[in-house]
């Protein structure tokens, strides 16, 4: 096959999401094995030397970009939903006291909301929301001891930008999430569980016999903030908007 005909080919190949590029050699050529990450596709290219070398240089360049690129939403104006755009970033490779993370779960916070739509100023536009999520370590920065390829970490409260396939995170920010914790259970509740914590165990140190009054307690911190209260012996009232969230309410904890 030619050259000028295979490379466009393998462009479009390498620019494809998952993608993995193997080479093995035989007497007189080459052979390309391409196939993306879910085994979904794979394509087998048999090349002269000669050609191979070239292809092979251009794939390995092309390769190295493309996978710093993962998608994320992104943020360039402040608005309603239609603001947010799923985009290519590029992301890199951690730096040192760095973890490079693959998102499992992605936790939601009213918070991201407040960003979105400018009642809080991010730092810099365009931005990519979120506050917290729990993802595999999939690189760790050099010389980085403690955290190793694999590991399942949740984080939250840190910088923002959890609404994306992978993040560059601080290694020391992280913690381990057992593998008895469902992903998705642990990344929908660290920001707000600890803000319940902080609300419950430490503003003020709640205990039988106190009443507590929850706003807008079927959100997602008014439904930890309800379950908790209820467990430490309060007196739990809650205000909601709806009927529906007034049942989830009661069956949260609430007695009012
Ligand atoms: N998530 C955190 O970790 C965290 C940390 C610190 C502070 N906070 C603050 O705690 C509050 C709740 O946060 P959350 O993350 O738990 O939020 P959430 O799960 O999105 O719940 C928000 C609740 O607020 C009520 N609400 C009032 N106006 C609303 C509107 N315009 N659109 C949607 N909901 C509206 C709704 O309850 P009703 O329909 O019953 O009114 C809703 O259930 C927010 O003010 C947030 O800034 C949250």
């Amino acid at each position: 096959m030619e050259l000028s005909r295979v490379s466009p080919l393998l462009s479009r190949l390498v620019a494809a999401p998952g993608l993995l590029l193997r080479r093995r050699f035989t007497q007189n050529s080459t052979l390309f094995l391409l196939h993306n990450s879910n085994n979904k596709s794979k394509v087998i290219l048999l090349l002269k030397h000669k050609q191979s070398k070239a292809l092979a240089t251009k794939a390995a360049a092309e390769t190295r970009t493309r996978t710093n690129m993962v998608k994320a939403i992104r943020v360039y104006e402040h608005g309603d939903p239609e603001v947010l755009k799923w985009e290519d970033v590029e992301i890199g490779e951690p730096g040192e006291g760095e973890i490079r993370v693959r998102n499992k779960a992605i936790g939601l916070n009213f918070i991201d909301v407040y960003y979105r739509k400018g009642v809080y100023k991010p730092a810099k536009m365009p931005f990519t929301p979120g506050m917290e999520a729990v993802g595999e370590v999939v690189a760790v920065g050099p010389g980085l001891t403690g955290r190793t390829v694999g590991d399942i970490i949740a984080y939250a409260g840190g910088a923002m930008g959890s609404y994306a396939e992978e993040q560059i995170l601080p290694a020391n920010k992280v913690v381990p999430v057992p593998s008895s914790i469902d992903p998705v259970i642990a990344a929908s509740i660290m920001l707000k569980g600890m803000t319940a914590q902080f609300l419950l165990r430490r503003c003020f140190k709640v205990e039988p016999g106190h009443t507590v009054l929850i706003q807008a307690a079927a959100g997602g911190v008014g439904s930890l903030l309800c379950q908790w209260a209820n467990a430490l012996g309060a007196t739990v009232i809650g205000t909601v908007s709806t009927k529906e969230k007034a049942a989830q309410a009661k069956d949260d904890g609430c007695h009012h």
